[in-house]
Formats: structure tokens, sequence, C-alpha cells
């Protein structure tokens, strides 16, 4: 079972536990006791499920299982323990009592007892949804004093049973309604209510301590404040092409439009010069690439970020760290040389979880200098307007001519914020570059599906059969690019019939090509290690509570800054405790991926931007700080960027001017 399966299982048993043990209450004080008693046992069989699926959670990792371990099953196992005790034995003889015939005076039995273990059932499952990883001082308090505060509550309208442990000396006569009888009994009440509001109280005292601002990863700390300092305003790209290199201008003003696409729709859109995507930007290795930004309309404000480009921090396009969004009427030029080559996007960084999906992002394609160019070569950015995906600048299906022998080149790129699954039918393959950066032997494959990540590129190449091939986007068969060898068929109006590909398997890139070199592998010792456990839950985002996407239980931009040296190498572990998938994204460095789930690659050294972090995955990576500045790390579901799923990684030395919300 994958981890992510043995999450739901064991939020399934947590939720049954909770109805156990709460049905077993409420039909106590039903006094139906064979009722009762049967649920009971239930509750018991259930709460022993969960230690098992908790303990199976736990081989899996410590950080899916600590506050179970630590507060959840403690308290529950005690509590648990506790109304078996006391509500078991005067249970066991009442279930032969005919239930109709009982006299309503008769006291029910164990009820708070049992409604607490439900209450701890309940605050268990709570903690986990609303907390999770790392569990904290203020939650653990929070949850006891809520669950004494509930128990004390329950116990003033529940009238008191004879003869039980806890309550032996006090309550024949209290009344239904629970006003305490007996002074003893008030008085319990009381310091219980006391007690449970001080441990409340420190809870949410606890939670309003500072939280750290910088995490070292077990390096070493800010360098002395007398150390020289550097403004990410001074990062800035070298302002002239490579020898022999050329200046590439482009001047891209943000607009709203109205487009029409293939199929004839209108999409009013947000857009680079009145563009879907935006203009393509092309260059060759060495060239110097100029843009110019400016905006017309667009309220929000908006960048121009190098998706995977690993360009100086100036450039990087971050609105609120490296520069101030370039608002109506504003103007911001970015210069950067092209010094990579490969597939690559652009997009706006301000609102992006709006401003992207409106259509604010293009392409950027370098190509090495010296170089036999494949014949055809297609660059396909995939979007979504409102359930229309579009393909380039169509929807619907693409058709181009490739005579047979011609060598294709498609790049794909995913720029909605999930994944998306492509099918190449109709010919052998290979995905010959990921996020830009060439696998090392790939071998030809086919008949695999290739999920690509949300902002994630593969580059796909093949020879030109003499049959028509297909690009498959999501099992749309009707749909996706068609490459015909002469144009005879698509005149005709015929159509080869494209295989069904939903059944293929996925092209596992982990296991893909063939070893190669790299810098550092998981033997290297790192300079610093981070960990950022992803999840859900009750965080503050830009100054606001809200059922936040978490990294380490906290939310944009309360979550501690990442710092680095320069030179350091740097080792990420990145958990998904959450069910939705994260893809993870480092903005001004490739990293090397170390392992998924514990194994470590076999194939190819496998360079991604962008990593998709499925539910109950571990992901280890790592990278060399070679690039200094300030740099977002985040995940690139741009909605969860907006609640929450982003931090900073900075560089020892760089400040930033630049001040303010940014997404
Ligand atoms: Cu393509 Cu910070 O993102
Ligand atoms: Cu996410």
């Amino acid at each position: 079972m994958t981890t992510g399966q043995l999450i739901i299982v064991d939020h399934v048993v947590a939720l049954l536990s909770v109805a156990a043990w709460s049905a077993a209450g409420a039909t106590a004080a039903g006094r139906r006791a064979r009722l009762a008693l049967g649920l009971l046992a239930a509750a018991v069989l259930v709460t022993l499920a969960r230690v098992a699926t908790v303990a199976v959670l736990a081989g899996r990792g410590w950080w899916f299982v600590q506050e179970k371990v630590l507060l959840g099953l403690p308290m529950l196992g005690a509590v648990g323990l506790t109304a078996v005790l006391i509500a078991g034995p005067p249970l066991f003889p009442a279930r032969r009592a005919p239930e109709a015939g009982t006299p309503a005076n008769r006291p029910a039995t164990g009820v708070v007892p049992l409604l607490t273990a439900g209450y701890a059932a309940l605050a268990v499952l709570v903690v986990t949804l609303g907390a999770g990883y790392p569990l904290t001082w203020s939650t653990a308090l929070l949850a006891t004093s809520a669950v004494g505060a509930a128990s004390l509550l329950t116990a003033r309208v529940v009238p008191a049973p004879v003869g039980t442990v806890g309550d032996a000396d006090i309550a024949p006569t209290a009344t239904p309604h629970g006003a305490p009888g007996f002074p003893r009994r008030r008085f319990l009440g009381l310091a219980g209510g006391a007690v449970a509001a001080g441990t409340g109280a420190t809870g949410v005292g606890l939670s309003f301590l500072p939280a750290e601002s910088v995490a070292t990863g077990g390096g070493s700390g800010r360098s002395s404040s007398s150390a020289p300092t550097v403004s990410v305003a001074d990062l800035r790209g070298p302002a002239t092409p490579a020898p022999g290199g050329t200046r590439r201008r482009y001047v891209l003003t943000a607009q709203t439009a109205t487009v029409r696409i293939a199929s004839g729709r209108e999409i009013r859109a947000w857009t680079y010069n009145g563009r879907l995507p935006g203009p393509p930007i092309t260059a060759t290795l060495g060239d110097l690439i100029e843009v110019t930004l400016r905006n017309a309309d667009i309220d929000d404000g908006v960048t121009l970020h190098w998706h995977g480009y690993d360009v100086a921090c100036g450039e990087d396009g971050t609105p609120g760290v490296t520069q101030h969004a370039v608002a109506p009427g504003g103007e911001f030029v970015y210069r950067f040389r092209a010094d990579q080559v490969g597939t690559y996007w652009y997009h706006t960084h301000e609102a992006s979880h709006r401003g992207v999906r409106r259509g604010l992002y293009g392409t950027l394609v370098v190509t090495p200098r010296r170089h036999r160019p494949e014949r055809v070569d297609l660059t396909l950015p995939v979007h979504t307007f409102d359930g229309t995906v579009v393909i380039g600048d169509r929807d619907g299906r693409t058709e181009h001519l490739a005579p047979a022998g011609t060598a294709v080149r498609l790049r794909l790129i995913n720029t909605d914020s999930d994944a998306h699954r492509f099918a190449l039918a109709g010919t052998p393959f290979r995905v010959s570059a990921v996020d830009g950066r060439d696998l090392h032997q790939p071998g030809e494959t086919r008949d695999a599906g290739l999920r690509l990540p949300a902002g994630g590129r593969y580059d796909v190449v093949f020879t030109m059969p003499e049959t028509p091939v297909a690009l498959v986007l999501d099992g749309d068969r009707a749909g996706g690019v068609r490459l015909r060898p002469d144009d005879r068929a698509g005149a005709a109006g015929e159509d080869t019939t494209v295989a069904d590909t939903s059944g293929w398997p996925e092209l596992d890139l982990l296991r893909y090509g063939t070893p190669g070199a790299a810098p550092f592998d998981a033997g290297s010792r790192a300079d610093r290690h981070f960990t950022m456990v992803l999840d859900r839950g009750v965080a503050v985002v830009d100054g606001r509570p809200a059922y936040a996407h978490t990294v380490n239980g906290r939310g944009h931009p309360s979550i501690p800054d990442q710092l680095v040296a320069e030179g350091d190498l740097v080792r990420f572990t990145v958990v998904n405790r959450s069910l939705d998938t994260h893809p993870w994204h480092l903005h001004g460095h490739p990293v090397l991926i170390l392992s998924r789930n514990g194994t470590p690659p076999s194939g190819s050294p496998l360079w991604m931007d962008t990593f998709d972090v499925r539910p109950g995955e571990v992901w280890e990576g790592a990278f060399e700080a070679t690039n200094p500045g300030i740099w977002m790390n985040h995940c690139h579901n741009l909605p969860h960027v907006q609640r929450g799923m982003m931090l900073r990684l900075r560089y020892d030395g760089v400040t930033t001017p630049f001040h303010g919300r940014h997404s």
C-alpha cells in the first residue's frame, strides 16, 4: 500500500474511533446497556486498529505520525482505558436488564468517560488535520484542555452514576440537568475547569510566541552584522552578450485582451502583447536576452519570472523580494545571458494564482550555437482556460507535417497548476531532456505515459515514421497534436485511429536513462539539510488565519527563511503529509534528485526545477548554492502558494530593499 493510501486508511480509522466512542457514550446515556457494551467493544477494537495503522505509517517516516505517537494515541489510550474500567463493569450486568422497563430515574452508567474518549478521539483527528507536523506545545495543551473542558461540561449535564470509580461519593441526588448537588462535586468541577482553562490559556499564549524567522539547516547562522552585505537590487545580469552572441530585444506589454482561439471561442485574458501565450522568447547560447516589461492595465501588477532559468537574482521577477511589481504605467527591464540551453517558460509572479491562470505566461527556448536542429521543433505549452485546454495557441486538434525520416522534437511545457499526462502514439521516442537539462543516454521507449508536473518540461524526440503520430493529452484522443508524414490523409479527412493510451504505464524518470557523472550524490556530505513537511492546516497566511497549505505547520510569510552560504551543498527532504500533490519548485538552482521514498534513481542523473511530490511521498534532492540571492522556494500549484505554501531561501549577506506582499 502506498503511504498516501495508508494516510487515508488512518484518517478513516480515526473517524471510526470518534464514531464508536461517541456512540457508546450516547447509548449508555440512553440506558441501552447491551448496545453500549457492543459499541464499547467496537471502540476498543477500532482504537487498537488505529494503533496498528499508526505503527505501519511510522515505518514510512516519523513525519507522518509524530503528533499521533506523542499526543494522540497516549491521550486516547489513557482516556479509553479509563472509560473501559469505569463503564465496562456496570454495563456488563446491566445488559441483561430488560431495557424497556428501565426506570427513567435509574442513572446512566459510564457516560462521561465514554464520551470523553469520543472527545479525545476527535481531538486527535482535529490535531492531525488542523495542525499536523511538527507538534507544538501550544497544540498539545490546547487539545488536552479542550478534551478536559468538554468532559467537565458533559459531567454537568449528564446524571451521575451510582457507585462508579471516579464519582463514588458524589452524586446520588444530582438532578438530570446537572445542578450540582454537593459542594464537593462543585469544587471538583471548578478545580477541573480552572485546570482546563489554565492549560488552554497557556496553549493560546504559546501560539503567540514569535517563531524562528530563520532555519539554518544545521549550518552556521548569520554571519556577524559587520560582514559586508549585498542587495538583491545589485545582483543583476551581465549587460552584454558572450563573445559571438547577439542581443535579443523584446518588449512585453501586460494587458487585458480578448483573444480568439482556434475553435472561435473568445477568451477574456490577461496577456503579454495581447497574445496567448505571450510572445515566444528564443535565443542561441551566448546571446543576451533583454526584455522590457511594461504594464498597460493589469491592476494586480506584473513581473516576469524565468521559470527554471538560473538568472542573477535581481532578474528573477519575484515581487517584494527582487523588485516591486510593475504597476500600470510602469516598466522594468530584464537582462540575462542565454547560458543554459533547453526548454523553459516565463510567467508573472505577482498574484500568480490569478495572473498565470488568466494568461500571463509564455515560452523561453534556448538552442545550442552549433547544432543540427531538428527539422520539426515544436514548443507546446499546455494551458487551461476555464476548462478549455490550449496547446500553444490552439485548442482542439493541431496538425503538423513531418516527412518520414524527419527528426522531431516536441517541447512539452505544463503551465497549469496540476499535472498533465501526455502519451505519444505511433512511434517509439526518447525523453531527451527534463526541465531543460539533457538526460544521460535516454533509451528509446514506447507505449508509456508521461506525467508532467505543473511547471515542468519534457523534450521528447523521435524520428518521424511513415505513419501518423499523435500526441495525446490527458487521454483526449480527439484533441492534442497530430504529425503526418504527408498531407494526403489530413486532406482526405481520413484519420488513423489513435491507440487507447489510457492504460499505458507511466514512464518513471527515476529509472530512465543510464547513470552518469554528477558533481555530488546521496553520499556527499551536505553543509545544510532542510526538511519541508507539506500539509494542510490552520495557519496564518499574509496576516490572516486560514485553512492553509503549510510547510512545517506554517504559512507564507511566516515560514522561516532557509539560510545558506555561497558554496554550500544544500540538501532538501520534502515530505507530503497531505492528500494533495505538490509540485515543488526552487528558483535559481537546478536540484539533483537523490531519492524518492528512500530509493535512489537508477537511471540518468535527474536535475529538476519542479518535481511532483505526491501524497505520502518523500523526495530528497540537493543543489549547490552558487547563485547568491533571495530565492523563492514553493509549490507550483499556484492556488496553494496563495494559501501559504511558499518560503524564501536566503544567502547569508544578501538583503532586499523590497518589501510587501508577494506571491
Ligand atoms: Cu514558475 Cu516561483 O515560479
Ligand atoms: Cu501544493
